[in-house]
């Protein structure tokens, strides 16, 4: 049986530009290529959970326009349940502007349209899936309203949440005790702690803070730094896999797709997180969002290969 994840959350068409840099306020950087590819946060995490082995349902609203039809032909062609996405008519779908730098850093700027229109009734109509899904998966691209109406279902029907504060924003302290895996990265995390998150030792010291506001499980991800986690018997730094950076737009997303599939199948936490952490180092090695998310044959593959080759004996020491 495939873990049920439900997925409540934007979507989005991101148009991408390669430059070189990334530009200064003012300054005009002559670009590359141009695309436009499938994306939006809740859309990009439901994809990544489904290519990781899990069965999605998405809850959405998508403006009814030529780029929302096709984002709900990439979303029907991974298989994803889409009974509860609602197509509106009167607001357009959203789009991300994005630039994507030769280093794989990006800049995102978000026109909303009809995901900021996802209103709490919505959501209560996907009640019936709450009732079947195994976690629910939702991050903060959509209203904070919304939001806490499947906080609430998911705690009406017991349900474990992992929450994607992406992006950054205040959330109210009686969130948090609904919460059962809180994945901010560094920026995200200094804005729900008031602790500025830099490097492992800060991660900590926010983690331990966001943990004394109700979260049993708070990871924080720090890119190329690795992630914290402070969860009961597991406080730990883990480094990241290393990879060649091409694109990192999105990889905090397929991590949180990869680790609720994880987290639900039952692995022990430290392994769920370092199928996560694959699924994300892959995902930064290719261009785009939701096309960057690894299949679960590839996330398994790259554990076992970087498995092999830390017992290859190293040069300059004997076996
Ligand atoms: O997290 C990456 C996503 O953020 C992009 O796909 C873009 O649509 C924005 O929502």
């Amino acid at each position: 049986m495939k873990p049920r994840i439900l997925v409540v959350g934007s979507s989005n068409t991101d148009l991408v530009v390669k430059v070189p840099r990334l530009p200064s306020p003012g300054e005009t950087v002559l670009g590359g290529e141009f695309a436009s590819l499938a994306g939006g946060k809740g859309a990009n995490q439901a994809v990544a959970a489904a290519r990781a082995g899990g069965e999605v349902t998405f809850v959405a609203r998508i403006g009814d326009d030529a780029f929302g039809q096709l984002s709900l032909e990439g979303l029907q062609k991974e298989g994803i349940h889409l009974g509860h996405v609602v197509m509106d008519s009167h607001h357009p779908s959203g789009v991300a502007l994005i630039l994507v730098a030769a280093d794989g850093q990006n800049s995102i700027a978000v026109a909303p349209g009809a995901n900021a229109h996802l209103s709490p009734a919505d959501v209560h109509r996907a009640a019936p899936a709450f009732r079947t899904a195994q976690m629910l998966l939702v991050q903060l691209e959509i209203p904070l309203a919304a939001v806490q109406s499947a906080l609430e279902l998911a705690a009406h029907h017991r349900l474990p949440v992992l929450l994607n504060p992406a992006p950054a924003q205040h959330i109210p302290n009686e969130w948090f005790p609904h919460i059962t895996y809180l994945t901010p990265n560094a920026r995200e995390a200094s804005a729900l702690s008031g602790i500025e998150v830099t490097d492992p030792d800060s991660a900590a010291r926010a983690a331990a803070r966001l943990r004394q506001k109700g979260v049993p499980h708070v990871i924080i991800t720090l890119a190329e730094q690795g992630l914290v986690v402070d969860a009961p018997r597991l406080h730990k730094h883990l480094p990241a896999f290393r990879v060649k950076p091409v694109d990192t737009t999105a990889a905090g997303d397929v991590f949180c797709g990869a680790l609720a599939v994880a987290c639900t199948e039952g692995r022990p936490l430290l392994e769920a997180l370092r199928f996560a952490q694959a699924a994300a180092a892959i995902s930064v090695t290719r261009f785009g969002a939701q096309r960057s998310a690894p299949t679960r044959a590839e996330i398994l593959r790259f554990l076992e290969d970087r498995a092999r080759e830390s017992q290859r004996p190293q040069p300059g020491t004997t076996s």
